[in-house]
């Protein structure tokens, strides 16, 4: 009952809610193009001052210690900033985090709230969604709003505004297909389509490293000045195939394998694990005899079974090598210093054991450059890298996606780990690797979050109409952060609103 009282405050006419003194606006300038809007990825620490944004450009940010990407957007009409989580694992967007119900409020606390007082295109419409997260959870209610990402205005975008939300402290802009596949209304990407922002469902995201925080979110286009070589095709796994039957960016992972400081390198067998790419998940999760043979590549690493997270020496953060990633033909090298996430004094191997639904998080992500095309159900990947830049259009049909080589050459050449087998991933280890006995950090939510589900209800909260998926998609939490979870819609109460 409770969210009734705050949706009847949300649709209210009184007084405008005290919104929090504002902090100094981020630039959300965006380059626009024919057929394509670029928004900065950027990336702060909420212990350092703001980076400078780059001129033309939006944010993506990084909170928390390298935990969560952002990207800034305008919504309402005078245009309000809100900064929000940018989530390829989810699919809907939202305003307006309670930020009594996050651990630490602070940081939640100093983002503008959209105050759908003071905006003249809100249409409020009477549903209502509870969104289960892999950590967090949102109880939201639907409006039709416009947005703008830099200069680029898409209207009547039907966004959630929280009601009740835990643990998510910022809004959420959801990139990733319909979980269940099927449209409960159209999403961000879908209206941009349909009112000719971009040409092709599709976008391409550079997280970038850690030393380097500005990346960017491309809709409707690409850099080629951001990665290294081809961008090698891989196609999206159809829902029938998913470990849960969610549709999810998943393709299929074929090797692992580590480079080492002096330049030698090792893989796996060859595998088939099919992973998923969530820009909302911190870590990576991975099937278990993976993370024990990364864990046990790693001189001095220790299991702490409180976190469930394995520490290595910050020195390894220094270290030339990578962890690598194959995918048919192509290989992803993700430097130690972006695949070992340094939090409260403790460097962190960027991936936690999950036999159900493996994860390429953000640890991958750093090092990847990645074209998400959702009208043809295609990821294409690259090394990412910086030479320049050169935006190129993403057209529309089944050659959308321009198969034009990156412009960045390799800084040093890589042996090519021709002895496949030499890290083994085919059998769970009996020895763990050394265990961690002393303070761990703390508060940093690495459990596995609640099997995520959307219940749909309509505006009269009293009797929500539908019940939780016995299909979920989501499972267990799915990295740190809010990642993948939302679920699988089940009635389609909203069906209407298509
Ligand atoms: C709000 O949305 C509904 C449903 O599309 C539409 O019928 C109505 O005209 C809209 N109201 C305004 C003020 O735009
Ligand atoms: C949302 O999260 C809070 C805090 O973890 C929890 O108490 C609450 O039960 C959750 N709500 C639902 C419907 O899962």
């Amino acid at each position: 009952m409770l969210p009734l009282l705050f949706a009847a405050a949300l649709l209210g006419s009184g007084p405008a809610s005290a919104a929090p003194e504002a902090p100094e606006a981020r630039s959300s300038l965006v380059i626009r193009g024919d057929g394509f809007v670029r928004s900065p990825v950027n990336a702060i620490q909420p212990e350092r001052p703001k980076l400078r944004i780059r001129q033309n450009e939006v944010a993506i940010e990084n909170q928390d210690a390298g935990t969560i990407y952002t990207i800034d957007v305008e919504v309402g009409t005078p245009p309000q900033s809100v900064t929000l989580i940018l989530d390829t694992g989810s699919p809907d967007t939202w305003v307006n985090p309670s930020c009594e119900f996050v651990s630490s409020s602070r940081d939640c606390d100093s983002f503008r709230r959209y105050d759908h007082t003071k905006s003249r295109s809100i249409n409020a419409t009477r549903y209502v969604d509870h969104l289960l997260y892999g950590s967090g959870n949102a109880t939201v209610q639907y409006v039709r709003e416009t947005v703008k990402i830099g200069s680029a205005t898409i209207t009547n975008q039907i966004i959630g505004v929280g009601l009740e939300t835990h643990n998510i402290p910022l809004g959420i802009v959801g990139l990733s297909p319909p979980l269940n596949g099927e449209n409960q209304y159209p999403y961000i990407l879908d209206t941009m389509k349909a009112q000719g922002v971009i040409k092709s469902r599709a976008f391409s995201l550079d997280l970038r490293g850690v030393d380097s925080p500005d990346g960017a979110l491309i809709f409707g286009g690409i850099d080629t000045g951001k990665y290294i070589g081809d961008l090698q095709k891989l196609p999206m796994l159809p829902i029938e195939r998913t470990p849960r039957g969610a549709d999810r960016y998943y393709v299929s992972m074929t090797g692992v394998g580590l480079t080492y400081p002096d330049g030698s390198a090792t893989r796996s067998q060859q595998i088939d694990v099919s992973v998923f790419l969530d820009s909302g998940g911190t870590l990576s999760r991975l099937p278990t005899a993976i993370f024990q043979a990364f864990a046990a590549s790693f001189e001095g690493a220790e299991y702490d079974s409180r976190s469930g997270l394995v520490f290595v020496p910050c020195d390894v953060v220094g270290l030339q090598g990578s962890v690598d990633f194959y995918f048919g033909g192509k290989v992803i090298r993700v430097p130690f210093s972006d695949f070992i996430w340094q939090v409260q004094g403790f460097c962190v191997l960027g991936v936690l054991p999950d036999d159900d639904e493996a994860v390429l998080g953000d640890t991958f992500l750093r090092a990847a450059y990645v074209v998400f095309d959702q009208d043809n159900r295609n990821l294409h990947i690259a090394q990412a890298a910086n030479c320049g830049t050169n935006l190129v259009a993403i057209g529309s049909g089944v050659d959308a996606v321009p198969s034009q080589k990156g412009a960045c050459t390799a800084t040093s050449g890589h042996p090519a780990a021709t002895a496949a087998g030499g890290l083994d991933v085919t059998g769970t280890r009996s020895s763990p690797t050394a265990i961690f006995t002393g303070e761990g950090p703390t508060g940093i939510g690495v459990g596995p979050g609640p099997v995520a589900t959307r219940i749909s209800g309509t505006g009269s909260l009293a009797a929500p109409t539908a019940t939780a998926s016995s299909r979920s998609g989501a499972g267990k939490g799915v990295g740190i952060g809010f990642g993948a979870a939302v679920a699988v819609a089940v009635a389609n109460v909203l069906a209407w609103m298509i």
